[in-house]
């Protein structure tokens, strides 16, 4: 029997599952529709979205040198909905997962809407120019509302692709007591260069950007680029050495670079210092 409930979140968010009749338990197929309000992503489409979805995955279980994250807690910071809709419907292994996202109906929805007690959703009021522009600044915050829990995993991803440079160091300084003592944190970040792969942002805009620069020469500096400054911190663009030079002093060390591809953007490895 497949049934369909209306979370309390209201509007038009429903929740399916298929409920064997007899025992009247969930055996699968498990559906979470995230109301299109709530996607704050690029993709054009569905399957774009969950493809992206499934490189995150796995990139996830690679960084943590295992072939399902089983054994593994997940903090997936600025978490959107794309890795809960993939590890539910799917039944992808996972030992915890807690979400924390500065859009306060994405947690309304998405709290009330997973019924797993391994995942936990927590928003927090943080002022980002692109998506919260009545947040608080993050240097106001001195601690994330996580009790403390460590975590095997950190994850950020298309969050410094839109970050000032004046959050970077204090972000990756809040994540820091949240790292278990093998930890990885992992975030995308755009990079100001091309890449062995070609699948960059500046792969595919590099040739352009003499004449934004020309156009726009106040808004860029040798280190940083709010590429579209009209749409204030849309693409937030590093150079390499910035980027770098941030993660100093902030309990993180780098591990590795890994290169754009066709569904992530350069991604950093870091691991507790
Ligand atoms: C482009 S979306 C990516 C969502 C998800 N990680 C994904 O890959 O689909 C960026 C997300 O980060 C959240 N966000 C932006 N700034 C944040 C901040 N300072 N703290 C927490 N979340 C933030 C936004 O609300 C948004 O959901």
């Amino acid at each position: 029997m497949f049934v369909l409930w209306r979370t309390p979140a209201g509007s038009m968010p429903w929740v399916g599952a298929v409920i064997d009749s007899d025992k009247g338990v969930l055996v699968g197929d498990f559906v979470l529709d995230v109301p299109r309000n709530l996607h704050r992503s690029w993709h054009v489409n569905k399957e774009d979205w969950i493809r992206s979805a499934k490189a995150a995955h796995s990139l996830l279980c690679d960084v943590a040198g295992c072939t399902d994250l089983s054994e593994k807690s997940v903090l997936d910071y600025g978490c959107g909905s794309k890795l809960t809709k993939l590890f539910l419907e799917n039944d992808l292994p996972i030992r915890r997962y807690v979400g924390i996202d500065t859009m306060k109906e994405l947690i309304d929805f998405l709290q009330p809407s997973i019924h797993d007690e391994r995942f936990s959703y927590h928003h927090v009021n943080l002022y980002n120019e692109l998506y919260n522009r009545e947040g608080i600044p993050l240097t106001d915050l001195d601690s994330l509302p996580l009790a403390g829990e460590q975590f095997d995993v950190i994850c950020l991803f298309s969050v410094f692709t839109h970050l000032a440079p004046h959050d970077y160091k204090p972000l990756l300084k809040l994540l820091r007591p949240h790292a278990s003592p093998d930890c990885r944190l992992v975030y995308s970040a755009f990079l100001d260069e091309l890449s062995a792969s070609g699948h960059g942002f500046m792969d595919k805009w590099g040739p352009l950007i003499v004449d934004k620069i020309e156009a726009t020469p106040d808004s860029v500096s040798p280190d940083f680029c709010d590429f579209f400054p009209e749409r204030s911190l849309e693409v937030a663009i590093y150079a390499r050495s910035y980027a770098l030079d941030l993660l100093e002093g902030t309990g993180w060390r780098i591990e590795e670079i890994r290169d754009p591809s066709p569904d992530i953007q350069h991604v950093f490895v870091c691991v507790p210092e």
